[in-house]
């Protein structure tokens, strides 16, 4: 017989939860035997009282970057919410700081503009202890995206407006957002190593590209990061894409890294959403798709239970397993989720569980993934 439970109890098991996962998050638990490598170690710290210690850090070309980011893009863009108000998201952002986050991603396109401008305000007191990945790549007409721009002459105006954005002189991380097809990829790569040599910016990423065009790009200008999509659902990039990373020392960054919340457990098979909601142009949040995964997010929630982890955890904690050279950048546009999401560093996986844990899921056909060749083209 089903066990009711009642509203009092709902909040009190809600309460519990949070409090378990900000103790996780804090205190450490749930680590297996023999441990896969999750990095290099770079130093220990522990500065403030209610800050997570993190043990090690992840190399994007020289920079030393915590081992989960922050990815700030629904913060304004209106994604998957409304746009917040920079008041509500400057204490986010400062928050992850605080936890000991230093890296944050960005793009020219989130708002468009708007999200520069709040991470450039966030981040300005602690710049120095900070950094910061943004993308260009696209053309905008009256305030809205209007096509793809990667000309020599458009990145560097792009680059200027992002620097004053983000009121700074560098980024430290400048990525092309999207391949602009009209462009050859030297041409884009040679611009990024001029402004590198400029000291406009640092270290050069890609976003979605294809194997060939990373390989193309990292002999002009060394790539620090291959920033794409990649969770327990969205597995494509597992066709080449991570091993021309570990072969040629790219680091990976995975956005998408909780299925856009589908592996956070937020939603469940009776999920709908409105012909203008962003979730409804994406192939696996159709009505079929998402009870069909359901059967994938039943499996996380069972490692969840495992090793006293939620699903997000669980989500993460595999990322970080997998490639030690993977940094996900989780967006979150709440400091509680984000606490969920660094509680993650504190859960690890044997070799053997990984296996177990593969062998698990990958035996679940998914609905609304990409094709294994579509890799083979620029995004
Ligand atoms: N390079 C590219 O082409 C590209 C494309 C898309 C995104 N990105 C970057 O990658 C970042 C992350 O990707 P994404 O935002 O698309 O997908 P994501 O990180 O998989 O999912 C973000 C969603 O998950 C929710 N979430 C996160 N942690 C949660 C938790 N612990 N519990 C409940 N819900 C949680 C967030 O909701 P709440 O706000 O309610 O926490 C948000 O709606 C973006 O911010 C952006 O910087 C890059």
């Amino acid at each position: 017989m089903k066990k009711q439970i009642k509203k009092s109890q709902q909040v009190s098991f809600e309460q519990d939860r949070r409090s378990f996962i900000r103790n996780l998050a804090l205190t450490g638990g749930a680590l297996a035997t023999t441990p896969v490598l999750l990095g290099e170690e770079i130093k220990n710290t522990v500065t403030k009282k209610d800050s997570v210690v993190f043990s090690y850090k992840r190399k994007l070309g020289s920079l030393e970057v915590s081992p989960i980011g922050l990815g700030c893009m629904s913060m304004t863009s209106g994604h998957y919410n409304p746009p917040r108000s920079f008041e509500e998201m400057e204490p986010v952002i400062r928050g992850a700081v605080d936890r000991g986050v230093n890296f944050f991603d960005t793009a020219e396109i989130y708002g468009p503009f708007t999200n520069e401008e709040l991470v450039g305000k966030a981040l300005k007191p602690v710049r120095d202890q900070v950094f910061i990945g943004s993308k260009f790549g696209f053309t905008y007409k009256d305030g809205r995206p209007a096509g793809r721009d990667s000309s020599p002459e458009h990145i560097r105006k792009a680059v200027e407006g992002m620097l004053k954005r983000l009121q700074t002189d560098r980024i430290d991380l400048l990525y092309l957002h999207r391949m602009d097809p009209k462009v050859p990829i030297e041409d884009i790569a040679g611009t990024v190593k001029d402004l590198i040599k400029e000291g406009k910016a640092l270290e050069f990423g890609l976003s979605e590209t294809s194997p060939e065009t990373t390989r193309r790009a990292h002999k002009v200008q060394p790539v620090a990061a291959v920033q794409s999509q990649y969770s327990l659902v969205e597995r494509v990039h597992e066709n080449q894409t991570l091993d021309v990373c570990e072969e040629l020392g790219i680091g990976f960054v995975t956005w998408g890294s909780v299925c856009r919340g589908f592996l956070t457990g937020k939603f469940n098979e009776y999920s709908r959403f409105s012909e203008d909601s962003r979730y409804a142009s994406v192939d696996y949040f159709t009505a079929e798709a998402i009870a069909n995964n359901m059967k994938l997010l039943n499996v996380v929630n069972k490692w969840a239970l495992k090793k006293n982890a939620t699903p997000a955890q669980i989500s993460l904690a595999w990322l970080l397993a997998e490639k030690p050279f993977i940094v996900p950048i989780p967006g979150t546009t709440k400091l509680h989720n984000l606490e969920e999401d660094l509680g993650a560093l504190q859960i690890s996986f044997s070799q053997e569980e990984l296996k177990e844990f593969r062998d698990e899921f990958t035996g679940i056909e998914l609905i609304g993934v990409r094709k294994p060749e579509s890799v083979l083209k620029d995004a």
